[in-house]
């Protein structure tokens, strides 16, 4: 499949996990990637993977909360490659488990700071270069997390809501200039993130976490990062160019339990 030849793509949050499974799934299907992450030597390793694979990929160092190093990777995208048709706004962090009234506020700031306002700066900075394409496409990472209650993690919450309710307002705002933006909620996926939830829930036996969780699931497992890439890369091409402003919800079923 070459779904995205010809096609600049930019992740955020390439270096591990999830932004890194998209990154591979994007280059493998044609696209030139810009892998944008703030943590230089695991995206340096990104962009080897996808160059060892035949693909075209180029690496920027960038927090997302910060505007001007935003603005940077998408110029670098267009210096690079030419320019910019998907973004997928994925970088996040999970913050800390702790009851409500225990939540540490600066910690409650920085959530909201990468989760919300990285993902808005990434949709501000990248209109004028999908405008000037004629189109495209935003997938941001929201979560089931946006969908329903998450106890003991409410700064996480409130965060992929936002995510969801920007989406929306984006989708809105973009559509007369042929710019589409969706996002994915994915339920449990076997990254560094999950293992740090399951360790700061049950610090004695991480493990349980996991049992317990995976109880719940009615597909019985986490899901793998390629799971959800796969979803971000379909949401990203002409298949889905009649989907915008929706919210899909990739958990095994975790939802309905
Ligand atoms: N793992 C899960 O179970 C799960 C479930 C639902 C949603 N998500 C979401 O998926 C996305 C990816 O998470 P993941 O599971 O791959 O976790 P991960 O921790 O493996 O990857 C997150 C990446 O984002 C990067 N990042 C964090 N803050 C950044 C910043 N300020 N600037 C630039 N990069 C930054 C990290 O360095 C890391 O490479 C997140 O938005 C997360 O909330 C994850």
């Amino acid at each position: 499949m070459s779904r995205f030849s010809d096609k600049v793509v930019v992740v955020t949050g390439a270096s591990a996990g999830i932004g890194r499974a998209a990154s591979l799934r994007f280059a493998s299907e044609g696209a030139s990637v810009v892998a944008v992450d703030m943590k230089e030597e695991t995206l340096n390793e990104t962009v080897a993977l996808i160059e060892t694979a035949g693909g075209k990929a180029h690496a920027v160092v960038a927090d997302v909360t910060v505007s001007s190093q935003v603005e940077n990777y998408i110029t670098q995208a267009t210096d690079v490659f030419g320019g910019v048709d998907v973004l997928f706004n994925n970088a996040g962090i999970e913050g800390h488990v702790a009851p409500l009234e225990n939540y540490d506020e600066e910690m409650f700031d920085k959530v909201l700071q990468v989760n919300v306002k990285g993902v808005w700066l990434g949709m501000r900075h990248v209109v004028d270069a999908l405008r000037l394409r004629g189109g495209g496409n935003i997938v941001n990472t929201a979560s089931g997390a946006g969908l329903m209650a998450t106890p003991t993690l409410v700064a996480y919450g409130a965060s992929k809501h936002a995510v969801i309710g920007m989406t929306k307002t984006a989708a809105i705002e973009l559509a007369p200039a042929g710019i589409r933006v969706n996002a994915v909620c994915p339920g449990v996926v076997n990254t560094r993130m999950i293992r740090s939830i399951e360790e700061m829930s049950i610090p004695e036996d991480p493990e349980e976490y996991t049992k317990m969780t995976n109880e719940r699931v009615p597909l019985g497992r986490y899901a793998e990062p390629e799971e959800i890439a796969g979803l971000v890369a379909f949401l990203a091409s002409d298949e889905a160019a009649y989907i915008t402003g929706s919210s899909y919800l990739i958990d095994g079923g975790i939802i309905l339990s």
